[in-house]
C-alpha cells in the first residue's frame, strides 16, 4: 500500500511537470527552420556599415562633427527656423509625429526615421536618391523644407569662423563667393535660376562642390545613428543559448504568438526581413493615396529621377569610380514598380507614428487592419494578399511589433546639438 502510494505521488508530480512543459509556449515549439528565420531578424546579424565610396569623408570623425553642427543649425533655412532636426527629431527616433512634414511649408510626404538609414542603398520613399549625401542636399533647396539654396549655404559657412575651420579640416578651404547675387541655384525659382546663370562657370562649380561637401558631412553624421538591442533581440539571444527560462522572461506569450504570425501566416517577413526588418526593396502595398494628391507613382518615377540627378554616384561630385556604382547602373526598372514605395525598417516602430509614405495610417492597429484587408491598389496591383486574421491575432502581431523598440546604440553626444 505504502509503496503504491509513493509511486502514485511520483506519477502525479511527473504528470504535473510534463503538463507544464506542454502547456507553456516554450521555445522548443520552434522548428529549426523557424529558429533560423527568427535569428535572421536579430540585431546580432547586422553587418558593419557598408562603406560609401561616393563619399570619401563618410567615416571621418571631423566630418561627422561638422555634419552634426549642420544637422541642428536652423540658419541653413530661408526663414532661419528650420533644421534637419526640426523634422527628424532625435527624441522621436528621428521622426516628427506628423502625417506630412512641416518645414517652411507643408510637405508632400511623411518623415521617415533616420536610425540605421546608412544601410539603405536608396533614399526617400520612392528611392529618387542613390546616396545619403545626395539626399541631404535636396531639403536644403526645397521650397517647403529649408527653402535655402546652395549659394546662401556656402555664404553662411564662409561667414562663420567655426564652420570655416571645421570645413577646412575636412575638405580644405571654402571657395570665395561673390557679394551678389544673394540667392542662386540651378533649381528653385526663376530668379534663383537667373542669378545662377549670371555666375561664371568656375564659380558655379566651386559652389556646387562646397554644397556637395555639406551633404557629405551630413551623411557622415547620420552614419552614427544606429539601432539598439531590443527585447526581441534579447529573446533571440536566449534562444540561441537554448536558455528557455531567460527567453520566456523576455517576451510574453502574446508577443511570441505575434512573432510566430510575423514569420509565418502573416508573411510580413517576405518584405520586412533581415536585422533592420526591411529588404531595402520597393513594393506596392495598396496604401490609399494621400489626401489632395494624385496616387504616387513611387519607385517607377524614383529610379528615373535618380538616374538624372547630377549628384548621383556617376556624377562629377561623386568620389566613386563608375564601376563602383553598381546599384545605380543595375537598378531594376519595370512596370511592377508603379506605386511601389521603399519598405521601411520596423525597428522602433512603436515610436514613429503615423505610418506609411503619407502618414495615412494613424496607429499600428490601423496598419495591421490594412494588411488584413489588403485593399486593391489605386495604381497597378497590391503585392500583399488579404490575411483574414482574427482580432486576437492582430493584437498579437501588434504586441510583437512593440518589442522592436530600444534606445539607440549611439553615443549620447550625437543625439544633441553640439556644444559649440
Ligand atoms: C520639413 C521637414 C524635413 C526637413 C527639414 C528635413 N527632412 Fe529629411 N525627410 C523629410 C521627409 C518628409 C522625407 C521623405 C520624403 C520623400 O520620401 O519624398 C525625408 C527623407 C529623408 C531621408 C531619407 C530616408 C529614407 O528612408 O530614405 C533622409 C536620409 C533625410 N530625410 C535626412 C535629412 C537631412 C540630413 C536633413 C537636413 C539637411 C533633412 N532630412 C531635412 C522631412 C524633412
Ligand atoms: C509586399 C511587401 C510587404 C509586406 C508583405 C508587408 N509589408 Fe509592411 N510595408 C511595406 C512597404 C513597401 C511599406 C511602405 C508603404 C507605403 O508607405 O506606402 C510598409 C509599411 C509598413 C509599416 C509602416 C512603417 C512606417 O514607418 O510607416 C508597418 C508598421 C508595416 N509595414 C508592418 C508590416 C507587417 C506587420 C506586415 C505583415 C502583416 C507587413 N508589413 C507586410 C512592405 C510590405
Amino acid at each position: 500500500m505504502r509503496k503504491l502510494g509513493i509511486t502514485g505521488l511520483m506519477l502525479a508530480v511527473a504528470i504535473v511537470f510534463f503538463w507544464n512543459f506542454i502547456a507553456l509556449p516554450a521555445p522548443r515549439d520552434w522548428s529549426a527552420e523557424q529558429l533560423e528565420l527568427i535569428r535572421s531578424l536579430s540585431i546580432e546579424q547586422l553587418p558593419p556599415l557598408p562603406s560609401d565610396t561616393s563619399n570619401r569623408v563618410a567615416d571621418i570623425e571631423a566630418s561627422a562633427e561638422l555634419g552634426q553642427q549642420l544637422y541642428f543649425d536652423t540658419r541653413l533655412s530661408g526663414n532661419r527656423a528650420v533644421a534637419c532636426a526640426t523634422c527628424h527629431k532625435p527624441e522621436l527616433m528621428f521622426t516628427d509625429a506628423l502625417e506630412l512634414a512641416v518645414g517652411t511649408g507643408i510637405g508632400l510626404r511623411n518623415t521617415p526615421s533616420l536610425v540605421g538609414i546608412a544601410y539603405s542603398p536608396w533614399y526617400y520613399w520612392d528611392g529618387r536618391k542613390d546616396s545619403q549625401w545626395a539626399q541631404a542636399l535636396a531639403p536644403l533647396e526645397t521650397s517647403h523644407e529649408h527653402a535655402s539654396d546652395r549659394l546662401q549655404i556656402v555664404r553662411l559657412l564662409n561667414s562663420d569662423t567655426g564652420y570655416q575651420r571645421r570645413y577646412a579640416e575636412v575638405f580644405g578651404d571654402l571657395p570665395a563667393i561673390p557679394v551678389s547675387p544673394i540667392s542662386a541655384s540651378p533649381l528653385g525659382s526663376n530668379e534663383q535660376q537667373e542669378a545662377w546663370n549670371s555666375l561664371e562657370q568656375t564659380q558655379q562649380q566651386a559652389i556646387s562642390w562646397a554644397f556637395a561637401n555639406v551633404g557629405k558631412a551630413l551623411a557622415a553624421y547620420q552614419r552614427k545613428l544606429m539601432p539598439g538591442s531590443t527585447r526581441f533581440d534579447a529573446y533571440t539571444e536566449a534562444l540561441t543559448q537554448s536558455d528557455e527560462v531567460v527567453a520566456n522572461a523576455m517576451l510574453t506569450p502574446s508577443e511570441i504568438a505575434g512573432l510566430r504570425l510575423f514569420i509565418g501566416e502573416a508573411q510580413c517577413i517576405s518584405c520586412h526581413n533581415g536585422p533592420l526588418l526591411t529588404n531595402h526593396e520597393f513594393h506596392n502595398t495598396g496604401v490609399l493615396s494621400i489626401a489632395d494628391q494624385l496616387p504616387s507613382m513611387g519607385r517607377y518615377d524614383g529610379i528615373r529621377i535618380a538616374r538624372n540627378d547630377p549628384f548621383n554616384c556617376l556624377g562629377e561630385f561623386s568620389d566613386a569610380i563608375p564601376s563602383a556604382c553598381v546599384e545605380l547602373r543595375f537598378a531594376r526598372d519595370d512596370n511592377s514598380l508603379v506605386g511601389a514605395q521603399k519598405t521601411p525598417t520596423l525597428r522602433n516602430i512603436s515610436m514613429t507614428a503615423p505610418y506609411m509614405h503619407g502618414g495615412q495610417l494613424a496607429t499600428l492597429a490601423d496598419v495591421l487592419e490594412h494588411y488584413n484587408e489588403a485593399p486593391l491598389s489605386m495604381l497597378s496591383h497590391n503585392e500583399a494578399k488579404p490575411l483574414a486574421l482574427r482580432p486576437v491575432q492582430l493584437r498579437q502581431l501588434e504586441a510583437f511589433l512593440r518589442t522592436l523598440t530600444a534606445p539607440l546604440a549611439t553615443e549620447e553626444k550625437w543625439l544633441l546639438p553640439p556644444a559649440n
